[in-house]
């Protein structure tokens, strides 16, 4: 398993803490089981009355039915909704009409003395905006329901514009997180066939130009099924190549469409698909999970009330990346379709000073707060003067997502930021749930709080902890997590996987018939859930989630690369970080800087956040007598642990090598150290 820092502090099942603040919420524990018990009993008619708190365009006929293929299924049949229309055109018609809906920060220059560039956009402009877009996407790009186009955009309001306008068509989009390299984003437009990219001339992080059309130039060259690139001026860069034949300016293609057009909403289906997300796995290409668009706008719309406890008054900030799973459900669809005040910044936590973050929550009145327990080790590590200097109290919620949180971060949050008066939870989900399934609910019922769970699995939905044979483990003992019943926002008809519908029922569902997740967790004697971390090869860096297979592919596409093997290891801040086992093709005289060129290579193909912290050459790797990389063993050695059985070992000489490369460093570390 993934052995994060986390797990090395004690689970202290004992410290409960109950919030005297949230006494109107508070419940006992078994209060909220016979809530739960009670969800799963009336199952559909449960999941009936939290859709029917949306509004549709046509009511559903049923709530749930078997799809075309094995465990994908139909939520909310017959019924007919769209997510642009949630998010926008019910609220113009409300007290909302100009309210905020978007608050956006530039990344600050790092001489105080320019003015910060900041965006505050209301419902009705961003309807309005939106609207364009959809006109500019129908007349002039020519897009209908069903087309694929591909965002590989920053944290720019544009995105979350861009998001909407192809949502109101029922143009299907993906979203490729922008510190991916070409490759990546080649790879994953042409899985999807997308016909359009839409890319920056660039943007600001941490004070330099990441200048996103480049890449995308670079991408585009393997991608048959674009026809131009849309590009939206961010920094107005006047060095970027432009193609006359492909590329065009999103601002000279909107100039002309006048402000007051209107796009009638599709009537979708709540099955048709809304987006694509590719997540990595540890076998094979991104997998393309389906995001059907009633579902989804179902769980969205229910957890921001139970999970977020969301409110007219609040100015509600989750800290993630548009990119990924976490930005498209709580930046955009989630906040939005709530009515929320949703925050978006461009650049870093810690640029230009490391305060940034806690400054923006004073200057804006931040009042939910949502991050990762990675920037909170980051931030642990400096002087807590950097957050005493602001006032944050404003802020009355706090959660983290991502990967598991561990207790002393939890206390870092819940003292530091939340001065001990708010409630801070770890919403456990994945990129396939669509939307968060496991947490405490203080928008709802609020259980005594315990630093490091997760809280009970959320009403309408069961799982359990299984064992190797797929029998429920005793509470306390630690086994896999899988989710026993469908829930609104899974994967999405018609496959499940874009174009891999049994690729999609082997991954998920082959090894105990349930839909697996792939983590290892304990529930404890309340029903808590505590996901410990990945049972498979499936890292976790900073939070972002990595395949092994993913980086051992691009090992070994490498000129002087023959076999290569990832394992992640424990770090103190990003919970975990890849490191790499390399043997070299025989004849090739790398020279001393293979590392380093090794390195370079996976930032250029997957992107910085792949980044292996160590890259060692040996002569084999340890494989079985067939031939398999015996990635457990790999893992130990990296460890420092014992290897355990290895009688099933071709030639044990490939572990002694491992060994000595690691113990190397380790010496070598040590020395620097001291000196
Ligand atoms: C991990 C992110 C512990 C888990 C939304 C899961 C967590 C993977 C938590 C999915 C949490 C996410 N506590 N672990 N609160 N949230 N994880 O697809 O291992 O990027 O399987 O989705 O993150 O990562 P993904």
């Amino acid at each position: 398993m993934s052995e994060n820092p986390s797990i090395k502090e004690t689970l202290d099942f004992e410290e409960r803490i109950v919030l005297s603040e949230w006494s109107h919420r508070n419940c006992s524990v078994a209060e909220y089981q016979k809530m739960h018990g009670d969800s799963l009993a009336k199952f559909e008619n449960f999941w009936a009355s939290i859709a029917n708190e949306l509004e549709w365009f046509k009511p559903f006929e049923k709530v749930l039915e078997p799809g075309e293929y094995p465990n994908v299924y139909k939520w909310f049949v017959g019924g007919r909704l769209n997510l642009s229309y949630l998010c926008l055109d019910r609220h113009v018609k409300t007290h909302r009409k100009n309210k905020i809906a978007i608050i956006w920060e530039g990344e600050p220059a790092k001489s105080s003395n320019e003015p910060l560039e900041v965006r505050q956009i209301s419902y009705y402009e961003l309807w309005r905006l939106v609207n364009r877009v959809a006109y500019l996407m129908r007349h002039k790009l020519g897009l209908k329901k069903g087309d694929r186009i591909a965002l590989y955009m920053p944290m720019i309001p544009e995105l979350p514009v861009l998001m909407l306008a192809a949502a109101r068509l029922g143009v299907i989009f993906t979203q490729v997180f922008s510190g991916f390299s070409s490759e990546a984003l080649s790879a994953r437009v042409n899985d999807l066939g997308a016909r359009y990219l839409f890319t920056t001339d660039g943007y600001y992080r941490r004070g330099n130009i990441i200048r996103t059309k480049d890449i995308a130039d670079k991408a585009i060259k393997d991608c048959p099924t674009v026809e131009k690139i849309v590009v939206i001026r961010r920094i107005g860069l006047t060095d970027i190549n432009i193609d006359n034949n492909r590329d065009v300016f999103f601002d000279e293609l909107l100039k002309d469409v006048p402000y007051n057009v209107y796009v009638e909403p599709e009537q979708l289906e709540s099955t048709d698909a809304l987006y694509v997300i590719y997540t990595s796995g540890t076998t094979g290409k991104p997998k393309g999970i389906i995001r059907d668009t009633g579902g989804y706008a179902v769980i969205l719309n229910a957890t921001m009330k139970w999970i977020f406890d969301i409110t007219d008054e609040d100015i509600y900030w989750c800290t993630a990346d548009i990119g990924w799973v976490t930005g498209h459900s709580y930046i955009v669809f989630g906040p939005l379709m709530s009515g929320a005040t949703t925050l978006i910044f461009e650049g870093a936590p810690d640029y230009p000073e490391p305060d940034r973050w806690w400054s923006i929550i004073e200057r804006y009145g931040v009042t939910i707060f949502y991050t990762s327990p990675t920037a909170v080790r980051a931030f642990m590590r400096l002087s807590p003067d950097y957050v005493k200097k602001h006032d944050l109290s404003t802020i009355r919620l706090i959660h983290s997502v991502g990967e598991p949180i561990n207790p002393s971060a939890w206390k870092w949050l819940f003292e530091l930021i939340g001065n001990k008066r708010c409630p801070v939870g770890s919403t456990w989900w994945m990129t396939e749930t669509g939307g968060i399934l496991i947490s405490h609910t203080p928008g709802l019922k609020l259980v005594p709080l315990k630093p490091g769970t997760n809280g009970p699995p959320l009403p309408g939905i069961e799982v359990e902890v299984l064992d190797e044979e797929g029998k429920p483990v005793k509470s306390g003992v630690k086994g896999y997590l899988v989710i026993k019943k469908p829930w609104p926002g899974m994967p999405g008809p018609p496959t499940g996987m874009w174009g891999e519908p049994e690729r999609y029922n082997e991954v998920y569902f082959s090894r105990f018939g349930y839909f697996f997740t792939g983590d290892y967790a304990i529930k404890d004697n309340d029903g808590y859930v505590w996901v410990l971390g990945r049972s498979d090869e499936v890292l976790k860096v900073a939070g972002h989630r990595i395949g092994t297979y993913e980086l051992e592919s691009t090992l070994v596409a490498h000129p002087y690369v023959a076999e290569a093997a990832v394992v992640g290891v424990p770090d103190e801040i990003k919970g975990e970080v890849p490191i790499a086992y390399v043997v070299l093709k025989t004849g090739v005289n790398p020279g001393p800087n293979i590392q380093t060129e090794l390195k370079k290579w996976i930032r250029e193909k997957i992107g910085a956040i792949a980044d292996p912290k160590n890259i060692f050459v040996v002569s084999r790797l340890p494989k079985t007598r067939s031939g398999k990389i015996m990635r457990r063993v790999v893992k130990a050695l990296a460890l420092g642990k014992p290897v355990g059985d290895i009688t099933t070992l071709e030639d044990e000489s490939a572990v002694e090598e491992i060994k000595a490369a690691y113990e190397a460093l380790a010496k070598e570390l040590e020395a620097a150290k001291k000196t």
